[in-house]
């Protein structure tokens, strides 16, 4: 039996609960779907011809395996100019196939078998499988709804033992829309230094945040040696198709990083690095209106749900938000199949993120206004049954 011989990790991954949904919403019609982790904007008109530009005049070959000069110098501008962060372009920078491969590629590099990797609960789907591909163990460092579901030091110090090597994060959160502020990441700082544990801060949101300022933790002391930033261009500038983001960190890790992509990558896709060159260019101002749009549609859904009685805290960060559901006395899983069943709105149950997650589900406002009005009415009605 084939199935015999097949890595017995694999069978120990559960599919992703998010997908689940999805494969069950694209089958029915008339579905309003708040699950979507993508945004709703096309990708900006001068980027989308940038990319065919790229194909029509500068050729289809493989670029360099670290990327492009000139996009990773791009990047490397962009970083310092927006979040302070400095990283040299010939040595520090790694372009990859979205941030999803920078994530695989850190924690391949990092961890060695056995070695306990530290993932907030809730937290984004793809942690805890990559650990365990990385033959390391996820251990869950709680979050909860009564701090604004941020990662505290006490909870980080508390999982800590001899065999924590490191800790991947992203703030802003998926999904719970958290984010932390600068004094936050300091506390966790110290505990990191004492405890010698490297950083993997996944920072795909950072752009998509809401009155206050996002803080990268490489930017504090003693930091940006023991940290690998990682991030893309999906949600920023809306270019989740085209598989592109990068990694930056201390040469030594970004070297070994470069040395498993150059065998099973190659290098990111040609088109979509130049695409990226001309986003890096060109492309802020339509971050900020989109930034904008985001914002009017976090307050519309947060308020939304506080109106029907949910509690719903509020989210300064990504295009999510988390309301609490359990007082309707259902799990989960139950509550978003009922409702896709019942009044064919799509959200996620909090509990594919972890165990943290169960009582609440995510809801995405990567959708438009009007879904998400919709969408409000439609779960009132399918609450009044459980009042
Ligand atoms: C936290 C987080 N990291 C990484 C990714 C994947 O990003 P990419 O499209 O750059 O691979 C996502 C996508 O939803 C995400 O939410």
């Amino acid at each position: 039996m084939i199935e015999q011989l097949l890595n017995k990790k694999i069978a120990e991954i559960k599919p992703s609960g998010i997908r689940k949904f999805f494969d069950i919403a694209a089958e029915m019609e008339g579905v309003v779907s708040l699950g979507i982790g993508e945004p709703d904007f096309p990708t900006p008109l001068n980027v989308r011809e940038a990319g065919i530009r790229s194909i029509t005049e500068k050729g289809t070959a493989y670029t360099a395996n670290v990327g492009l000069l000139e996009l990773r110098k791009g990047i490397s501008k962009y970083l310092e100019d927006r979040f302070h962060l400095e990283y040299n372009p010939q040595t520090q920078i790694l372009v990859t196939i979205g941030a999803s491969e920078a994530v695989d590629l850190a924690l391949r590099v990092i961890v060695e078998a056995g070695d306990e990797v530290l993932v907030p609960d809730p937290g984004y789907v793809s942690y805890a499988p990559s650990v365990m591909l990385a033959s390391g163990v996820a251990v869950a460092v709680p979050t909860y709804e009564e701090d604004d579901f941020r990662l505290t030091a006490e909870a980080i110090e508390a999982q800590i033992t001899a065999k924590t090597k490191a800790i991947i994060f992203c703030y802003p959160n998926n999904p719970t829309g958290a984010v932390m502020e600068e004094e936050d990441l300091r506390k966790i700082a110290a505990v990191l230094r004492k405890h010698n544990i490297l950083v993997i801060t996944d920072e795909i949101y950072a752009e998509l945040i809401y009155g206050i300022k996002h803080t990268s933790i490489a930017t504090l002391p003693g930091m940006a040696e023991r940290t690998v930033v990682i991030s893309g261009f999906s949600k920023t500038f809306s270019m989740t198709g085209w598989r592109l983001g990068y990694a930056c960190g201390p040469t030594s890790v970004i070297e070994a990083m470069k040395k498993v992509h150059q065998y099973v990558i190659m290098s990111a896709p040609t088109m979509s690095q130049w695409a990226a060159v001309e986003a890096l260019e060109s492309g802020m101002p339509f971050v900020k209106e989109m930034v904008e749009e985001y914002d009017r549609r976090r307050q519309v859904i947060v308020q939304g749900f506080r109106d029907l009685g949910f509690s719903c805290f509020e989210p300064k960060g990504a295009f999510y938000c988390f309301p609490r559901i359990s007082d309707l006395g259902l799990s989960s899983d139950d509550f978003c199949e009922k409702l896709l069943e019942a009044e064919k709105v799509a959200v996620v149950p909090g509990s594919a993120f972890g165990d943290g997650g169960e009582g609440f589900v995510r809801a995405s406002y990567a959708s438009s206004m009007e879904n998400i009005k919709e969408a409000l009415v439609r779960i009132e009605r399918f609450s009044q049954n459980y009042k």
